[in-house]
Formats: C-alpha cells, structure tokens, sequence
C-alpha cells in the first residue's frame, strides 16, 4: 500500500478539512441556542446580591437566580427579595421607585414591596418571596433557608 500523498490529494484532503470545521463553527452556535444549558430552576444555594449600601432605601437590584430573575428592594421594613416573574402570564415584573411597587408591563398587575401582595391587576397570586440573610453588610436571597 503506498502512504505517499501526492499534492493533489493533500489539498483535498486540506479543503475537506477545512470545509468540516468551518461547518461545525457555523452550526455550534444553531445548536447551542435550540439545546441551551440547563440552569436551575431555582439555586439551592444561596445567591449573593451585593452590598447593603448598593441599594438605597426604596432603591432596588435585579440579580440572576437560577433559570430567571429575581428582585431585592430595600424597604422600610428590610429587604425583601422576590421573583422577578409575574404570577399572571409570567411577564417579567420590573420595580417602579416613585411608585414604591413592582410593575407588570404585560397586563399592568402591580405588587406591594413588603410582601410581594398583589395591589391590583388580573391576578390574585402573590409574588414569589425568597429569604433575604444579610452577613456582614452582604446581602445573599435563597437557598435552603426560607
Ligand atoms: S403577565 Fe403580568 S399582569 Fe399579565
């Protein structure tokens, strides 16, 4: 059997190769974002939020807890931390300082600060509250703590 390549074969080969990694580099991405990584639902460790004095007193932070978002706003009354997903159609509630509430674009449901209760809207569901631990000024929701 003779293992010699000619020039010829050697730059089919090349441009075959070529050809295959420039198609994989094409598809990853496709196939990345129709098969993305699963994240959980919810962390069941505790997320860090930031500091105490990033969120000033009727001021509020968007963190990323697991699959979606959750909101910390400093009351009165404390921190409270919630879900960031309307418990109508799952819009995403954003917070509304001048208002003091959390507001859905979608269907305009709003939520109270203290306890995530609904102040009126289409639904009658709660927002959803994690445990909010302060450590040494850090701020951390969830986890295995409610
Ligand atoms: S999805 Fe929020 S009010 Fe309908």
């Amino acid at each position: 059997m003779d293992t010699n390549l000619t020039r010829r074969e050697f730059l089919k080969f090349l441009k075959r190769l070529l050809a295959v990694t420039g198609l994989a580099a094409l598809t990853a991405p496709i196939v990345a974002y129709f098969y993305p990584p699963k994240l959980e639902e919810e962390p069941s460790e505790p997320v860090y939020v930031g500091k105490q004095e990033e969120i000033p007193l009727n001021g509020s932070k968007t963190v990323g807890f697991g699959r979606y978002p959750a909101l910390v706003v400093n009351t009165p009354q404390g921190f409270r931390a919630y879900s960031a997903v309307c418990t109508h159609f799952a819009c995403l509630v954003k917070w509304d300082e001048e208002r003091k509430a959390f507001l859905c674009p979608c269907h305009d449901a709003a939520f109270d600060p203290v306890d995530g209760h609904v102040l009126h809207g289409p639904t009658s569901v709660p927002l959803k509250s994690y445990a909010v631990t302060i450590t040494n000024g850090e701020i951390y929701i969830g986890g295995n703590q409610e």
